[in-house]
């Protein structure tokens, strides 16, 4: 790969990328990273660099949508005889699709080369506080924030004790004392040193401070004869460590619920061509599944025709008229959750015709309608396998708090999610929905409702609800 020398682009480039650097808080050279990735991926933003700059970020870097997202290190290589396995955790970080920044402390350059350091990070590696070339724009500074994490490993005493006390007479130390990221530290000392009295104040507010330490583990020193608590941990512990803090695992507060979801309108047919249906997108239902599943649940989806996706990990099965959906219904019990969601036809035509109806002198062909299997009720009246949670939507166009209620008195479900689909609310087939959730407590019909909000935002919302209620109840497995 070529390299790029930012001091032999031509001056206007260089202001450009100095004042969008600064706007952005970057330094030069990982604002000219993201330009780059940001033309590949076809958004370069305007150039703006004399707008005015954002607040500076205390939070790490917001994980882009995708399979696993990127996170980048500073990692500060700490003069011990450990310093060989920090180039093993390079390797390690990296293969998490974590970036590394390496920055050696001028000890560490004894026991390991900034060119080894570079060669396996591939990116430049960072040694002098006084460096002209990166201090043009503050360099340590951009290396204590520019990241999602900083790694110390290993710890030496002499890191631990500038770090507790607040010293900043070298590179690592300034970069620790002015970051504001998460800090994981990895000790590496022989055990007399890791249990003497000013370490172990210094450790103790180092904790206090909130930094996080992996280790040390108990062994073999380096030193011959001697062993006890003081080796580093293996790369494989810290690298693992850090990823624990920069991609905290997700709560699943539905794992182990089978969740049964029914989406979408259904069709129902008058002849092989025709049929009777509404205008439901499925949106609302689909965004429950992708919700429950987030939340850890098993998911079975029972969809009328729609024109989405089926939500990653949910089990989608697809029907066209109400019995179909009854049918898939009552074949996915038991399930520990059921929300019908979907928009059932109520009434089916009772003569289908089995060739296309033909236009004929006789005049309209008689339709004649006879009242769908109501799946809600059918379900929440179940003797044995009725799911412990039954959720069910009532779409009304007027009175609807009224009628959900005595749609919750008559249905036997548990709760009742409303939504006033009139078409100026423009919820059947929109993106957003304003829904009232009613249940019962202490046999008292209880109404609660919520903003606007999108129907994904919705979904989250009700899988909350849903998550709460059922730690509360603990909901027995379904089997
Ligand atoms: C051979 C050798 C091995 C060392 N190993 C360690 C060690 O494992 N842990 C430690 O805290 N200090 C160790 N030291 C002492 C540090 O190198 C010394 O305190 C140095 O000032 C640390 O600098 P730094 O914290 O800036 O990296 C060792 C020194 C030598 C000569």
């Amino acid at each position: 790969m070529a390299s790029l020398t930012i001091r032999k682009l031509d001056d206007t480039v260089k202001t450009y990328l100095r004042l969008r650097s600064a706007k952005n808080r970057r330094s030069v050279e990982e604002e000219v990273r993201v330009i780059l990735r940001e033309l590949i991926e076809g958004r370069e933003e305007p150039l703006t660099p004399f707008a005015a700059p954002p607040a500076p970020s205390t939070t790490p870097t917001p994980q882009r949508a995708g399979a696993v997202a990127e996170a980048s290190v500073t990692l500060i290589i700490g003069g011990g005889i450990a310093a060989y396995k920090s180039l093993d955790l390079i390797r390690r970080l990296k293969e998490r699709r974590i970036e590394v920044r390496c920055v050696l402390t001028k000890a560490a350059q004894q026991f390991v080369t900034p060119l080894a350091a570079s060669a396996l990070s591939h990116e430049r590696v960072y040694t002098d506080l006084f460096d002209p070339q990166s201090e043009f724009d503050a360099g340590h500074i951009r290396l204590a924030r520019d990241c999602d994490l900083i790694v110390v490993a290993p710890a030496t005493a002499d890191l631990m004790a500038k770090m507790a006390n607040g010293h900043a007479d070298d590179l690592a130390s300034a970069i620790l004392l002015a970051t504001n990221r998460k800090v994981l530290l990895a000790p590496a000392m022989n055990p007399l040193m890791w249990n003497n009295a000013a370490t172990r104040r210094n450790v103790t507010q180092l904790q206090r401070d909130g930094v996080v330490l992996i280790g040390p583990n108990s062994g073999e020193m380096a030193e011959a004869g001697e062993a006890g608590v003081g080796r580093m941990s293996e790369a494989i512990e810290i690298a693992n460590a850090a990823e624990r803090l920069l991609r905290p695992p997700v709560p699943k507060p539905l794992a182990g619920k089978r969740v049964l979801i029914t989406a979408g309108p259904t069709h129902e047919p008058i002849d092989p061509v025709r049929y009777i249906a509404n205008r439901s997108s499925g949106k609302q239902g689909f965004a429950i599944a992708a919700a429950a599943q987030a939340a850890g649940a098993e998911v079975i989806l029972v969809s009328g025709p729609v024109d989405l996706d089926a939500p990653p990990g949910v089990t989608v099965k697809h029907v066209e008229s109400a019995r179909q959906m009854l049918e898939q219904v009552q074949a996915a019990l038991p399930a520990d959750i059921a929300i019908f969601a979907a928009a059932v036809a109520d009434w089916r035509v009772a003569n289908e015709g089995e060739q296309k109806l033909k236009k004929t002198s006789a005049g309209m062909p008689p339709l004649q309608l006879v009242e769908n299997p109501d799946i809600l009720a059918t379900i929440s009246k179940l003797a044995d396998k009725r799911p412990p949670l039954v959720i069910g939507f009532a779409a009304e166009t007027e009175h609807l708090i009224d009628n959900a209620k005595s749609k919750l008195a008559r249905k036997g479900c548990d709760w009742i999610v409303a939504n006033d689909v009139s078409p100026a609310t423009g919820v059947m087939g929109g993106d957003r929905n304003t829904v009232h959730l009613i249940s019962r407590k202490n046999g008292e019909m209880t109404v609660d409702s919520w903003p606007v909000m999108t129907k994904e935002q919705v979904a989250i919302e009700l899988v909350a609800h849903i998550a709460k209620s059922v730690s509360d109840k603990s909901l027995e497995p379904a089997s």
